[in-house]
């Protein structure tokens, strides 16, 4: 049987064999090719930090993450959004200890150095008595981001200067995947982000979102309650199914399917519109942990029902105790530890489904390659694992830009 490369000196894409459907398990688990995600893919891709929404007024300010890296998206005093490390030029110690909230600046619990909303070092206790005039308080301030931008709301940063410019990222069939939530109405935030914790690889967590091979099984209790029978079940996701998808630049992909709408933005970020108006990020906490935040959009204009309902529909839905999160996070933490697996560290897993069964071409309508093919395929994670590959294998942003795989490309 043909199969994949393991030893960690080969190429990131020798272990990644979409031509044949074979992946090596170890790249969901081990700990050298973490540490490499952390450099290679979360210190140079624009992540989705928060929606502006939840800043409105000068001195708001959210938490969030990059990479492991803590960071405080804040609205400086001139309306801009700054993305700022969480970690005192002193010592490293927090700055910001509070998920959300509104402050004139940042005072570290350790020694109290204070840091105004741009990231300045604006008051160090007893500056005069203590450091006469050796330290130069200009010099000491926050790591910010290197980039910080917004689409359509939705605001991401990079840590890469090198990085293009977030539109060119994003591609017009990224931005064409926000275009559908943002377009959903007036939207906002709700206050409170659902989080959990899971132990299970984050790219496990991030190829569900086009996993409709599994939603008859995992989900049947569900479906069960719907009053949903087995057979509709299987017509809607296994058969009928073909029709346009997605597989965009540097592994943002998205299926069409009616009445579900699953967008995924490389690297972690991810978008429910059909039912519910959902943002989700998975944000890595080690190689075989990570931490899911869900943002629950609503229209502004919504009715306080409404609001209500859709706010009680992902809780009960995607919350930890979520009717639809119980099944799959059980499910992504045994892939995990299947994929740790010693004894089937020689055994790729499986991605041969529609293997060679549709193609990508140039739509000419919508101004990206649409995929056209069964909407349930393993297509979705052969294009994500081999972008991602790409991003391993690439030692900076020029390189990948050079060398990623175009959509659609022959
Ligand atoms: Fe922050 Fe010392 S660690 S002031
Ligand atoms: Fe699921």
């Amino acid at each position: 049987m043909a199969s994949v490369a393991k030893c960690a000196a080969t190429s990131f894409r020798d272990r990644v064999n979409t031509q044949e459907g074979l992946v090596d398990r170890a790249i969901f688990s081990e700990d050298e090719v973490y540490r490499v995600e952390l450099d290679k893919i979360f210190a140079r891709a624009w992540l989705f930090m928060c929606h502006a929404s939840q800043l409105p007024e000068k001195g708001d300010f959210f938490q969030s993450f990059m990479g492991e890296e803590r960071v405080i998206v804040t609205r400086s005093r001139s309306g801009e959004f700054e993305v700022l490390l969480n970690a005192c030029r002193h010592r490293g110690a927090l700055v910001c200890r509070a998920n959300a909230g509104n402050a004139p600046s940042f005072t570290c619990a350790y020694h109290g150095w204070t840091y105004d909303l741009s990231g300045n070092l604006i008051g160090v206790p007893g500056l005069t008595d203590l450091y006469e005039k050796s330290l130069d308080r200009d010099a000491w301030g926050l790591r910010k981001a290197a980039q910080v931008s917004s689409y359509r709301g939705f605001i991401f940063a990079t840590l890469d200067p090198e990085a293009p410019p977030l539109d060119e990222f994003l591609g017009e069939a990224g931005k064409a995947m926000i275009d559908k939530l943002a377009d959903y109405g007036d939207v906002e935030v709700v206050p409170g982000i659902i989080r959990h914790r899971l132990k299970a690889n984050w790219k496990i967590g991030v190829e569900n979102d086009q996993d409709y091979y599994h939603v008859g099984i995992s989900h049947a209790s569900l479906l069960d309650a719907y009053g949903m029978s087995r057979s509709e079940v299987h017509t809607r996701y296994w058969q009928n199914n073909e029709g346009p998808s997605v597989m965009g630049e540097y592994g943002h992909t998205t299926d069409l399917m009616t009445g579900h709408y699953h967008a995924t933005i490389f690297p972690h970020m991810s978008m429910l519109t059909d039912l519910l108006q959902v943002v989700i990020v998975r944000h890595p906490k080690g190689p075989r942990e990570m931490e899911m935040w869900y943002f629950t959009f609503v229209d502004k204009n919504a009715s306080a029902e409404d609001r209500k309902m859709a706010i009680d529909r992902n809780n009960s839905r995607l919350g930890p105790t979520g009717m639809v999160e119980q099944d799959d996070g059980e499910n992504w933490e045994f892939c995990t530890i299947g994929a740790n697996s010693h004894a089937m560290r020689d055994v790729p897993f499986n991605y041969q489904m529609g293997l060679g069964a549709g193609t990508t071409g140039d739509s000419g309508e919508v101004g990206y390659p649409l995929y056209t093919g069964p909407r349930t395929t393993e297509e979705y994670a052969r294009w994500r694992l081999k972008c991602w590959a790409e991003w391993m294998d690439a030692d900076s942003w020029p390189d990948l830009q050079a060398h990623h795989s175009k959509p659609g490309a022959k």
